[in-house]
């Protein structure tokens, strides 16, 4: 039998304050009908605390799922483009939170399609031997590159972490086949410069420096072809298609990116698991929570063959076909909460909004 890396864990870490499309009404000239129309999008997470704090809650949630202890992980792998530092890692200092004595740990930046790579190199660890038992997490904590003026792209992002334990199996189970790419030549569509190195490094940045640039359109475009031709060499590899397929669990981009998709892929919208309602595009750290979603909202069962497919800043793209183990009910839950807090979505956004002001000086003032 093929030793193959499967799901055995599952957990996410939702920031408690949301921002919803009336908040952001009070910030920008749009609105809550264009809002949902175009995007699907209802509300966004702010979070007030680091991410690393809501990756190891993620975590945490996900290795009681899996019924295993810190010490059991031979890897944590983080996906995501906006750490908390550079270096150390998030994944090393979750490694040191949980206690997770025994695991190798790092970082991994393919903006949305983080989470998919990240499978695809626990994938090859696992088939080679050289891992038994990994925490993926995906966070992000974009609102820091959000400005919360500009219409054009802050309706779309928000906060979250989730996070998947996979685990050796020569069951039959477990991913099947990966297709990852990409195209640097397109990289300029979505850039996020603040944590590089490029410009002055020593002298701050400006507020233009640090929000994203983000070429919405054009971005549209070339996700609906390259999620959707991913997602088809992927079932090709694993000799399967869109028949065959039980669900897909995208990422959540944009309502119409996945059903524009789908469609291209032949699998229709009950096929489909959709959350971005409430959380808003959450690069890498989406498809982790979907996952987490699906599988407790009982949109997954054992043997189900599933589809990971996501696409992002780089330009990257990336697609997973995995069936699903004989377990879809946690072993066990981690109860533990983020601290709490008073603060409202405003409070939580008043120095970015402070930030970002100087790019606005000419324009009227939000109602
Ligand atoms: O996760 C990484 C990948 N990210 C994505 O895949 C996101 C990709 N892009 C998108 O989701 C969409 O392009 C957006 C949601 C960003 C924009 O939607 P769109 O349907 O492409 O709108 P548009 O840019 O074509 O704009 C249509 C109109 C424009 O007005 P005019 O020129 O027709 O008068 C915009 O100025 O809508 C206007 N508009 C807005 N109106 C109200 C743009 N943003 C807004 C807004 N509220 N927030």
């Amino acid at each position: 039998m093929t030793r193959r890396a499967v799901i055995t864990g599952w957990g996410r870490c939702v920031p408690p304050v949301a921002l919803t499309n009336a908040d952001l009404e009070r910030l920008c000239d749009t609105s809550d009908e264009w809002i949902v129309a175009r995007t699907g999008i209802s509300e966004r997470r702010i979070s007030h605390v680091e991410g690393t704090d809501l990756a190891e809650l993620a975590a945490r949630r996900a290795l009681a799922c899996a019924g295993l202890g810190a010490a059991d992980l031979d890897l944590i792998l983080v996906a995501t483009c906006t750490p908390e530092l550079l270096c150390p890692s998030v994944a090393a200092m979750v490694q040191h939170r949980l206690g997770a004595v025994n695991a190798a740990a790092f970082d991994l930046n393919a903006a949305c399609s983080g989470f998919v790579y990240a499978t695809a190199n626990v994938t090859g660890m696992v088939q080679s031997g050289f891992v038994e038992r990994v925490l993926v997490i995906g966070v992000e904590k974009l609102h820091v590159a959000m400005d919360y003026r500009d219409r054009s792209t802050c309706i779309l992002f928000g906060d979250g972490a989730g996070a998947v334990v996979y685990e050796a199996t020569d069951s039959g189970a477990g991913v099947l086949s990966v297709d990852l790419g990409a195209d640097g030549s397109k990289g300029g569509t979505m850039v996020l410069q603040a944590m590089g190195t490029r410009g002055d490094p020593y002298g701050g940045r400006t507020p233009e420096e640090t929000r994203l640039h983000f070429e919405g359109q054009a971005v549209f475009k070339i996700a609906v072809q390259g999620i959707a031709g991913s997602a088809t060499r992927a079932l090709e590899r694993a000799g399967l298609g869109a028949d065959d397929v039980d669900i897909v669990i995208p990422h959540q981009a944009n309502g119409r990116i996945i059903e524009s998709a789908a469609r291209r892929l032949g699998v229709d919208s009950e096929r489909v698991f959709v959350n971005i309602g409430q959380l808003g595009n959450t690069a890498a750290a989406s498809i982790p929570m979907a996952i987490s979603d699906a599988v407790d909202s009982g949109r997954v069962n054992p043997d189900d063959v599933v589809v990971l497919t996501a696409f992002g800043g780089g330009v990257t793209w990336g697609s997973i076909v995995m069936q699903w183990g004989d377990r879809t009910e946690p072993v066990g839950t981690h109860e533990g909460e983020l601290p709490p807090t008073d603060a409202t979505v405003f409070d939580l956004l008043e120095s970015n909004l402070d930030f970002y002001a100087p790019l606005h000086a000419d324009e009227p003032p939000a109602t």
